[in-house]
């Protein structure tokens, strides 16, 4: 490639941000890495090693996030852990970088606000790195409702998390900060790909929380909920997070679309049915019962490595966006209304489900 290399950097080397920063951000043609950061010398250390097996030899490693701004990175992956989400990716566009934030992005309506006003403040770009909106049904089923294949359509989704993957009673694991986040919050894999199918954002949230918690001393912060959410466009979304149930196999996001014109959903059941594609037409005469469309979440002939591939295509969208000059379709917009309802659902839910409208920090 002629094109000048794009410098990358990451801030957040766990399991999360080191695998998606040397196996798929560093892999997208026309990038090079120039700079890592965690408050953990010894994550940082062990990323420059894995950076160097792959052929990056001249990485700088920080466990200073200032000191890291002032080296030569131009776009910056955010993926520490959610309670630095914010500060951290508002200081990067201040200091006049491009953005991949992992997901939620924020964690209260004040740090919405504050992350919004530094992104349109700043030129560079700033995109969520919501990797379920890249998955091959969603896109499929995208084209579908835009065809208008589905007509208007009710949307809801589930994320299911084994109990036993949080909490077992011979796996003791150290708590971490995911366990004092109420679930409700974690809801944006679940309707982000349904607001980007929809081409949607929200108008008002309620939600509900039961009093129960089954697996307290893993998670003290509520496991399960329920937000009810009504769009712009007059569409309504159920989301159920469940991180504290008992699944048949695995942890799976579920999804259906069901349309005046025509249904999709993905099968239910465990891990090796997500994201089959069940569907229906009105316009289809005779159809006995839902069709199984062989449409997954990853796209044939490549690779399905990192959420069945998403997070690779996601890591390349995110580049194009920089070197083309365009704005990411999942942008500071899409991100605030992903990541708001949940943080408004678990408001609402101490007040009795009162409805929640969303603020509007344009
Ligand atoms: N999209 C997905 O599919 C997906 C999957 C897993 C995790 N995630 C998200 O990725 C993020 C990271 O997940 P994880 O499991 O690796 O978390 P983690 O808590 O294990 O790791 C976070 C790292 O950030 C570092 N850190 C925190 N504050 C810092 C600071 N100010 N400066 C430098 N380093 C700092 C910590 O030392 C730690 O090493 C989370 O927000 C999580 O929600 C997304």
């Amino acid at each position: 490639m002629d094109e000048k290399k794009i410098k990358i950097g990451c801030v957040g080397l766990g399991p999360r941000g080191a695998d998606l920063f040397y196996n798929r951000l560093c892999a997208v043609e026309g990038t090079e890495p120039v700079a890592v950061c965690d408050l953990d010398a010894k994550k940082v250390e062990n990323c420059i090693k894995e950076l160097e097996k792959r052929g990056h030899m001249n990485v700088k490693g920080f466990t200073d996030f200032a000191e890291f701004l002032k080296s030569d990175v131009e776009a910056v992956l955010v993926a520490t852990d959610v309670t630095t989400h914010a500060t951290l990716a508002a200081q990067a566009m201040d200091a006049g970088k491009h953005v991949l934030c992992e997901i939620p992005n924020i964690r209260s309506v004040e740090e919405g606000k504050m992350l919004a006003e530094a992104v349109r403040r700043n030129p560079g770009k700033f995109m969520v790195a919501e990797n379920c909106c890249y998955w091959a049904h969603i896109n499929a089923w995208k084209q579908m409702y835009e065809e208008g294949l589905l007509g208007e359509v009710y949307a809801e989704s589930d994320y299911l998390h084994p109990a036993k993957e949080i909490w077992h009673p011979e796996v003791k694991r150290e708590k971490t900060w995911r366990s004092y986040m109420p679930a409700i919050h974690y809801l944006t894999h679940n309707l982000g790909p349904i607001l980007y199918i929809l081409n949607d954002t929200v108008a008002e949230v309620s939600g509900f929380i039961p009093d129960i918690n089954p697996i307290e001393e893993a998670h003290p912060a509520p496991p399960n909920g329920v937000a009810m959410v009504k769009t712009k466009k007059g569409t309504v979304i159920k989301i159920f997070i469940g991180f504290g149930v008992c699944t048949v196999e695995g942890s799976c996001h579920n999804f259906g679309l069901y349309g005046s014109k025509g249904c999709v959903q993905t099968a239910r059941g465990n891990t090796s049915n997500q994201g089959k594609t069940m569907a229906s037409f009105k316009h289809t005469p005779y159809l006995k019962g839902y069709v199984d469309i062989p449409v997954y979440p990853d796209y044939p002939g490549k690779s399905s490595d990192g959420h069945s591939g998403a997070d690779f295509i996601m890591m390349e969208d995110f580049i194009r966006c920089i070197r083309e000059d365009k704005e990411p379709a999942l942008g500071i917009d899409f991100g605030l209304s992903i990541a708001l309802p949940g943080i408004l659902a678990d408001i609402s839910s101490r007040e009795h489900g009162k409805t929640m409208q969303m603020p509007d920090f344009a």
